[in-house]
């Protein structure tokens, strides 16, 4: 561990985010100036895995050209998967079935072999406890806190957070217009899933009058009422805003697709089961728009860029100082380390005592409790 630092590898895991590209770019130009070679894995860790798939041979040299100009772009050059997951790979059995093996050693192995002697590993929950299992393991790691969720423990916020909820908001405010000429209820379904902080964020700035979040089950009759209210008072619109993880206080999550080996459960219709049920309730017509993965899109906003760089800048000045096994996280003073285990395997959910949520109240904002 206390060997000095030649070569490191980056890899980037889960579902993309605006500002992985920052990361990459600010940790290995960082990484250039103190005389280390620096690696790119492709597609979480499946570089390693498949070496045959890829024609570079699935982890290559990033030089300073390769990360040129690259800050500004949403995704990731590096490629991503959520499918992936070394603790829990899904492994098709000749008999067609799928059984899940740990394929943590061979990225040790790799690392061994190839003498790469260090990795950031730039992800949300599920890669963050993927790099936590590999530190203990014995590979010096550092993890990079990344998802538009925001659901992440120990850090102010992650990257990616700002960017989906500044396309949410500009949404919302061209939805008013629509939502208002046509006199309807419009309701408006966001990522984020079992938080409810997308929803939330960009529901009060955007305007909406009623916002559902996994946080607070709602009773629909409430979020009516809501509607009925406004109509009484000459506001023939509603805009609604739910987050996909968000479920009824008698009722369950909506599911788009069950878990699978390997693969998470995959959320989302829940938009439409609350336009429908608002409009027999209320009479009024109601439409849903699904923003899904447009939230992940487009360019980074300056803070997420910002944060990014610094991100990736810290995780390198981490290596060289040594650490290993924790996350950079962003607090009220700058940017710290923290340690993975603290983060791995927890989720941050929206404070329901929290200044947010009560701005939201005092908006009058309905939250279907
Ligand atoms: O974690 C990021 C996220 O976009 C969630 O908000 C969403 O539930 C999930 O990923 C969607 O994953 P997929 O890309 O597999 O559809």
């Amino acid at each position: 561990m206390s060997d000095p630092i030649r070569r490191i590898a980056i890899c980037t895991g889960g579902g993309d985010a605006p500002g992985l590209n920052a990361v990459i770019r600010a940790a290995a130009i960082a990484a250039m100036a103190r005389g280390w070679e620096v690696y790119g894995i492709h597609d979480g860790f499946n570089g390693i895995f498949f070496p045959e798939r890829y024609a570079d041979g699935g982890v290559s040299r990033l030089t300073r050209e390769k990360v040129r100009g690259i800050a500004h772009l949403g995704g990731t050059v590096l490629g991503t998967t959520n499918k992936g997951n070394p603790l829990h790979f899904p492994l098709k059995m000749p008999d067609g079935t799928v059984r899940e093996v740990d394929r943590s050693d061979e990225i040790l192995e790799f690392f061994a072999k190839r003498e790469l002697d260090a990795l950031i590993s730039i992800g949300g929950d599920g890669s963050l406890t993927i790099a936590n299992a590999l530190a203990m393991k014995g590979l010096r790691v550092v993890g990079v806190p990344k998802t538009i969720d925001n659901d992440l423990d120990k850090t102010f916020t992650t990257f990616g957070f700002d960017t989906a909820n500044a396309f949410a908001t500009e949404c919302l405010d061209r939805l008013h217009s629509t939502a208002e000429s046509h006199q309807r209820v419009m309701v408006v379904e966001v990522m984020g899933r079992y938080a409810g902080w997308i929803a939330l964020h960009a529901g009060i700035a955007g305007g909406a009058h009623a916002i559902l979040i996994p946080e607070l089950p709602f009773d629909l009759e409430k979020v009516a009422a809501k509607v009925r209210s406004r109509e009484r008072q000459g506001r023939l619109y509603t805009l609604v805003v739910v987050a996909e993880g968000a479920n009824p206080k008698d009722g369950v999550r909506t599911v788009a697709a069950a878990a699978e080996v390997g693969h998470q459960e995959r959320l989302g219709g829940i938009g439409e089961h609350v336009a429908k049920v608002l409009q027999e309730r209320t009479g009024k017509d109601a439409r849903c728009v699904v923003l899904g993965h447009l939230l992940r899109g487009g360019s980074p906003t300056t803070f997420d860029r910002l944060s990014a760089l610094r991100f990736g800048a810290a995780a390198v000045r981490a290596l060289e100082d040594k650490q290993s096994g924790i996350m950079v996280a962003l607090a009220n003073t700058g940017v710290n380390y923290v340690p993975l285990a603290e983060v791995a395997g927890r989720m941050r959910c929206v404070p329901l005592d929290g200044d947010t949520l009560q701005t939201g109240r005092d908006l009058g904002i309905c939250f279907g409790d």
